[in-house]
């Protein structure tokens, strides 16, 4: 691999143990993928908090060993310095506030806040949302980033232009303190054009539209780059952001084109470039219908628990949320979470919406979802939420059942006890 002065300083030591570390990393890592050279970034989203029960007997050996260990697979512990990137945290596991009402255990909760001080000591800012594009951390067009977090990456490279491939734990921690990825993949031009054709024959329009398509599309073109034809209604942030985290979880889409929306495809010829269409696939009312039905995973329609904020919920769904529960009282068999960043949760507080869904027996939920923190309601069975990436998720993770509609039919099963929900 082809190296800048700077990256043969800072691979030989010149600046310091933990840097020299994270540039072996970085090489091997590079190397193994046929990169040729490095990119430099100051953009990073990972993964660096002791979160986890199974951290616990690292941390015991203080943060830098942590770090070292999961975010420079180094054995050695190394001084861990500030970092050189901008650098935000991702989700965590335990919700700051609501750890207790996670089952969380009080000492793990305090690691979280020890592990977050010696982090924001090292610049790393604490965003704790799989949507950091939500709240500041909004990289431009062309801009390469350091990214984890498929709905995030997916949203990164097709909705905003910028460049990240689906990034890890340690290739993040490396960068982070180098300003460096490798030069591979979606950071080149050439690989970012479209090569499947979605054709849509059928209106698509609110936020379970975008996530049915987004789920259908994702197991249609797998790992491939879609282009989306007949799109007639303009999507905003929260139709995309639910869109591309279905189509991250159903297949490996890490990059899509809608010409006349998204910012490299002003046509359908730029979003192919070079490229043909290998395959044209059609999405119309009766594939609508087929994977409503296929993403349904519960049958029984007496549920217990409704997860709503995947990814994080934006200030304009709390606000929906909140009018849809005004007056209305959770049923007692029922639990209600909602998850937005905390960010988002202080206006949504400072607005009333927080205090409309608590009193009506609900809970506003910040850093963490059911998915990553591996944590719900005790005893629960069946679940319904508004997210097709968690309706896909929580049934496997967690062995529960699980139903996927509307905003309004999870609000409305969450006050009646049941799921009513159908496909209009
Ligand atoms: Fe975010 Fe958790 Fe969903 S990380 S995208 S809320 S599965």
């Amino acid at each position: 691999m082809k190296l800048t002065d700077h990256e043969k300083a800072m691979r030989d030591g010149a600046h310091g143990a933990a840097r020299a570390r994270a540039m072996d990393l970085l090489i091997r890592y590079g190397e193994a993928l046929g990169a040729e050279r490095l990119v430099e970034t100051n953009n990073v989203a990972g993964a660096f908090n002791a979160s986890t029960p199974s951290i616990r007997h690292i941390a015991e050996q203080g943060f830098d060993k942590v770090y070292s260990e999961l975010n420079l697979d180094s054995d050695e512990t190394v001084e861990i310095p500030h970092v050189t990137a901008s650098t935000c945290q991702l989700i965590t596991g335990i919700d700051n506030d609501n750890w207790k009402l996670q089952g969380v255990d009080p000492q793990l909760a305090e690691l979280q806040k020890q592990s977050e001080r010696y982090l924001g000591q090292r610049g790393i800012n604490l965003m704790a949302t799989c949507t950091p594009y939500q709240v500041g951390n909004v990289p431009v067009k062309g801009e390469h980033c350091a990214w984890m977090e498929s709905s995030a990456v997916i949203y990164c490279n097709s909705v905003l232009g910028a460049r990240t491939n689906v990034e890890g734990k340690e290739s993040t921690g490396a960068a982070a303190l180098t300003a460096r990825i490798p030069y591979w993949g979606y950071h080149l031009p050439e690989n970012r054009f479209g090569n499947r054709l979605i054709e849509i024959d059928v209106e698509i329009d609110d936020m379970m539209d975008w996530g049915l398509l987004g789920y259908f599309v994702g197991y249609a073109v797998e790992e491939n780059i879609p282009v989306l034809s007949g799109v007639t209604r303009q999507p905003n942030l929260v139709k995309l952001k639910h869109f591309g985290a279905a189509a991250a979880s159903s297949g490996g889409v890490e990059m899509y084109h809608i010409p006349g929306v998204t910012p490299e495809a002003s046509s359908e010829a730029e979003a192919f470039g070079p490229n043909r269409p290998v395959e044209r696939i059609r999405y119309g009312q009766a594939e609508r219908q087929a994977i409503f039905e296929r993403i349904q995973s519960a049958t029984d329609r007496k549920l217990d628990f409704v997860m709503l904020g995947c990814p994080h919920n934006s200030i304009e769904q709390m606000a929906l949320i909140a009018e849809l529960l005004e007056g209305r009282r959770i049923h007692p068999d029922v639990q209600l979470w909602v998850h937005t960043p905390r960010a988002i949760k202080q206006i949504a507080e400072r607005s009333g919406y927080c205090e409309v869904i608590e009193k009506a027996g609900g809970v506003v939920m910040s850093d963490t979802c059911p998915a990553i923190s591996r944590r719900m309601p005790e005893g629960v069975r069946v679940i319904a939420t508004d997210s097709a990436k968690q309706a896909h998720y929580l049934p496997a993770i967690a062995k529960v059942q699980g139903w996927f509609g509307s905003v309004r039919h999870c609000i409305d099963a969450a006050v009646a006890g049941e799921w009513r929900g159908e496909l209009a």
